[in-house]
């Protein structure tokens, strides 16, 4: 067949290795045989190509995927392989299937089939482990620990507070890859190489065969195009450096002593023996640098491409499965680190009150008494110089306000309020970390759950 001496011609020499996407395209293998299937019967359908010769092409396909992508003839890339593979089976007419179309939409079709259910997995850990941070939640509520700002103790809050806060970032993160999805949903097949074709396709249909939402309008944008990929990518790496935080938060924990990581989720050193080592949670970390990496990598590969297609497109494709691959095991193995981690509620009520992360409370209880906020802030920030304790705050108030603490305030609050759980508790404002504002999020972020 002609199309032999074609690739003879081109694809020899020693660039045909480099030139060559056939191994990396072991990912696409099976949406390639599914966008040929659903090309030929469109092409049968509206009598591009005779039935017969349809179904001997189909059957063709079939044989070609039970012997497996490894068995493929040598190709410049899968969609040249198994063409090759259908005109060895079917003779010359399997170079029917290729009507009306080119490896360029061929190809961004397969892209976007393959990436659809990548996606989803990844919605699907992101939903596990927002599942993992609500029973956290529910579990902690009274869990009191230390909260920071700049890593410093900062002021009392909660487990189920610090949960529900990833909890409510993991959420956007399921929008935003949701939202990629939905224009990952759309065909581009039919572009043909860039100028669409004469033959009467019916774009609709392979649409509908291929379970795309719709079809890219533009035959040139179809085959172009691979902003879809960025924006995945993009919102991969947006949920990874949620995750970096989460682990990091987490490493934090355990170096504390207020969480204990599953074995499962730990490590040991060879050398010492009493180590247990947060290494799943340094590894998911390190995805958000590899997430990042590839937005980069991605972004300068498109950036400035000529319409329409180029070569270039071939090495863009791969940030997206090492992307999609990383980020969605991270997300995984964050999710399971979370349900399985131990949180040591003695140790973590002893530090909640750690360097005098109640003095806002108390600046708050002064300023409710009517002392302007500012005055109440100098008062304890007066008293922190000199300890954390009641004889502390007298002595700075007589000290800034002329008067014993008691003229502004009843000892009993100013007790209560240097306690972290009633400290907690009286923060009960909306999204705050009171057991009745944390059960208020956790309910919003079970109906989240419930949509999507
Ligand atoms: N393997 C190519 C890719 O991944 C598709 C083939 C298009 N090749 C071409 N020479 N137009 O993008």
């Amino acid at each position: 067949a002609s199309g032999v001496v074609r690739r003879d011609r081109f694809s020899g020499g020693p660039a045909r290795s480099f030139l060559s996407s056939l191994a990396a395209d072991e990912r696409i293998f099976a949406a390639d045989l599914e966008v040929d299937r659903a090309h030929v019967i469109m092409l049968a359908e509206c009598e591009i190509i005779e039935a017969d010769v349809a179904g001997e092409i189909l059957t063709a396909i079939d044989a070609v995927e039970v012997d497996g992508h490894d068995a493929l003839p040598d190709g410049e890339d899968v969609h040249e392989a198994i063409e090759t593979a259908v005109i060895e089976r079917v003779g010359a007419d399997g170079g029917k299937m290729h009507t009306a179309r080119s490896r360029n939409d061929e190809v961004a079709a397969c892209i976007r089939y393959r990436l659809r259910e990548d996606v989803l997995a990844a919605v699907e850990t992101t939903l596990a482990l927002r599942e993992s941070l609500l029973e956290v939640a529910d579990a902690h509520d009274e869990t009191v620990m230390p909260g920071y700002t700049h890593l410093q103790p900062a002021q009392p809050t909660t487990v189920a507070h610090w949960a529900l806060s990833y909890a409510g970032a993991v959420r956007r993160d399921t929008a935003r890859l949701l939202e990629a999805y939905g224009r990952v949903n759309q065909s581009p097949l039919g572009g043909a190489a860039f100028a669409g074709t004469p033959f009467d396709i019916d774009r609709e249909r392979t649409a509908e065969l291929l379970g795309f939402e719709g079809v890219v309008a533009n035959s040139m944008d179809a085959s172009s195009s691979r902003d879809f990929l960025l924006e995945t990518v993009q919102a991969l790496s947006t949920h990874a450096t949620t995750l970096s935080g989460l682990a990091e938060d987490l490493i934090v924990f355990a170096n504390r002593g207020f969480v204990s990581l599953s074995d499962d989720y730990s490590s040991t050193s060879s050398i010492m023996p009493q180590k247990k080592n947060p290494d799943t949670l340094e590894l998911v970390r390190a995805v958000a640098g590899d997430a990042a990496g590839s937005v980069q990598g991605l972004t300068t590969t498109l950036k400035g491409l000529p319409r329409a297609y180029n070569r270039d497109l071939q090495r863009a494709t791969t940030y997206a499965w090492e992307t999609v691959d990383a980020v969605t095991e991270a997300s995984e193995v964050a999710a399971g680190a979370v349900a399985t981690a131990d949180w040591n509620e003695d140790t973590l009520a002893a530090e909640a009150g750690e360097g005098f992360s109640t003095a806002t409370g108390v600046a708050d209880l002064l300023a409710m008494a009517g002392l302007p906020f500012r005055t109440a802030h100098e008062v304890v920030a007066n008293a922190a110089e000199n300890g954390s304790d009641y004889d502390a705050i007298e002595a700075a108030t007589q000290e800034v306000l002329g008067d014993s603490l008691e003229t502004f305030v009843d000892p009993d609050e100013v007790a209560a309020a240097l306690d972290p759980a009633t400290s907690v508790a009286s923060r009960d404002s909306r999204g705050g970390p009171a057991p009745e504002s944390v059960a208020d999020q956790l309910e919003l972020g079970r109906a989240a759950s419930e949509a999507h």
